[in-house]
């Protein structure tokens, strides 16, 4: 494949390399550089996902290290000043590449467009230069799929909801909805379980963790007794929409 644009945004799906599009393994394969989002001292997922396709290539690779991540909330101004700064500073380093004539592959977890870090390089980025995003298949497909569990049936409304929301933001949103996932669990399980109960909906949530990936868990959420939730986890409730 040629490279066309200056930047991808690829989305390499929910964990398992199985997942990952023939277009996200052409841009792999030939960019120039592979720019990935992390943690400091640790490797990123979206990273981690494309070792197991093309391995470690430090002559391409970029880290682009959070300055925070879960220490501040996201409205604390102690979160925003330096994720912005953050931001800005980064898509000026890949600005820098891309005018020296490189093709830069940014790497997502997922979908890049669904709650994609990438989304902030993209609205500072594409203004300027020819920039694809290569959809991927989200964390959530990955998780109701390897559930076994249909989400929507019939008419059924999906919610979409972060577990970062307020408690009472989430068992409203609940109680008015079909079907539902909540992504961002992590140290929000206890208060995404008591508005799951509020709603009434604990009976048919499921609890999902690394869909997926090798360490995937996927349990009722009434038989999971710990509060314990890494990043990479969510909460689905099936829809029970219309069987024909
Ligand atoms: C910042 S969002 C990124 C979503 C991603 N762009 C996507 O399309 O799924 C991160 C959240 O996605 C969810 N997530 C993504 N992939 C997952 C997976 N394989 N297993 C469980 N949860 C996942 C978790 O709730 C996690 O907190």
């Amino acid at each position: 494949m040629t490279l066309g644009p200056s930047f991808y945004g690829v989305g390499l799906g929910p964990g398992d390399p199985g997942y990952v599009t023939v277009r996200a393994r052409d841009v792999l394969a030939t960019a120039d550089r592979l720019v990935h989002f992390c943690r400091k001292g640790q490797r990123g997922n979206a990273r981690t996902i494309a070792d197991h396709i093309i391995g470690a290539d430090p002559a391409r690779e970029i880290a682009l290290v959070y300055p925070v991540t879960t220490e501040a909330p996201v409205a604390d101004a102690a979160y925003a000043g330096p994720i912005a700064a953050f931001y800005a500073e980064s898509a000026a380093l890949l600005a820098a590449e891309a005018e020296a004539g490189r093709v830069v592959a940014i790497l997502c977890e997922g979908d890049p467009f669904f709650y994609g870090s990438l989304m902030h390089l993209w609205r500072r980025l594409a203004p300027r230069f020819p920039f694809e995003v290569i959809p991927g298949i989200s964390g959530m497909s990955g998780a109701w799929t390897l559930a076994e569990a249909p989400i929507t049936w019939g008419d059924d409304v999906l919610t979409v909801l972060p577990g970062t929301l307020p408690e009472q933001d989430l068992a409203r949103r609940l109680k008015d909805t079909d079907a539902a996932v909540v992504m961002k669990l992590g140290r929000n399980l206890p208060k995404v379980r008591r508005a799951l109960e509020a709603a009434g909906l604990v009976g048919r949530a499921i609890y999902v963790e690394r869909a997926t990936m090798a360490a995937q868990k996927i349990l009722p959420l009434a038989e999971k007794t710990d509060d314990e939730a890494p990043y990479f986890s969510m909460i689905l409730v099936p829809g029970e929409g219309r069987r024909l």
